[in-house]
């Protein structure tokens, strides 16, 4: 079977409340570097990859499109306005995929630690299955909260996935559960929950720590404390 058309949507359009800073997540430099340009150049060989699309905010999307002609000349690239919501600015980022992608992957921007092997591991199950995303077993154990923080279940951990990005899936699938998600005003905090409420088969691909989402001030500290390692 020839290996199918892969996009690349990249959501870049938050604002970074819970990290405090006035700059968005993705815009912040580490190392010389924009997250979001430390984030992309991990799909830079990736096979297949024919078309890129960055969400992001208005006063960002000159910047963006610099980056990617710079980055992915070879490809074809956009940049969109982001949304409300993740799932907003990744629906965004849909309309602009042509017909002749078979596989769309979605990765955070500020997933910068990404291993290409799991990307290509990732877009390997999808085109088998319909669906794979990246992830890993649950460290902690995990509750489930009432009212008043009161616990009212503790799942078994061992059937506990923290589940990351990238998130790969049949193109056409992934349409489907967007348009199922806005017809019937369902919000997914993850693409894959989406795709589950139109019953895709999506499989769980296990990945490491490192590809850890850049959230707190705390992931910040140890993001730029990795890539000045893999400097040296
Ligand atoms: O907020 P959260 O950590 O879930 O964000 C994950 C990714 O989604 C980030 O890369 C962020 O820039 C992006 N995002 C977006 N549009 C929003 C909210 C988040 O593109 N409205």
């Amino acid at each position: 079977m020839d290996k199918q058309q892969l996009a690349l949507i990249v959501p870049a359009a938050g604002t970074g409340e819970r990290l405090g800073e006035e700059v968005p997540k993705p815009y912040l430099k580490l190392a010389g570097k924009t997250i979001l340009e430390h984030t992309l150049s991990r799909f830079q060989e990736i096979s297949g990859l024919g078309e890129v699309i960055v969400s992001t905010s208005d006063p960002y999307i000159q910047q963006t499109k610099t980056l990617l002609e710079k980055l992915f000349p070879e490809q074809v690239t956009h940049v969109v306005k982001g949304g409300k919501e993740r799932q907003n600015s990744i629906r965004n980022a849909l309309e602009k995929i042509s017909g002749k992608t078979g596989l769309i992957a979605v990765h955070d921007a500020v997933r910068p630690f990404v291993e290409p092997d799991d990307i290509e591991t990732c877009i390997t199950e999808a085109s088998r299955w319909g669906g794979a995303v990246l992830a890993i077993p649950s460290r902690d154990t995990i509750k489930i909260a009432g009212k008043n923080n009161e616990i009212t279940r503790t799942p078994d951990r061992k059937s506990l996935w923290q589940a990351q990005t990238p998130q790969v899936f049949w193109a056409a699938l992934l349409r489907e559960a967007y348009d199922y998600a806005e017809k019937y005003n369902f919000l997914g905090s993850d693409d894959s929950s989406l795709v589950e409420k139109v019953g895709g088969k999506i499989v769980l691909v296990e990945g490491t720590e490192r590809n850890f989402k850049i959230t707190y001030p705390f992931d910040l500290e140890v993001a730029g404390y990795l890539l000045k390692q893999e400097k040296k």
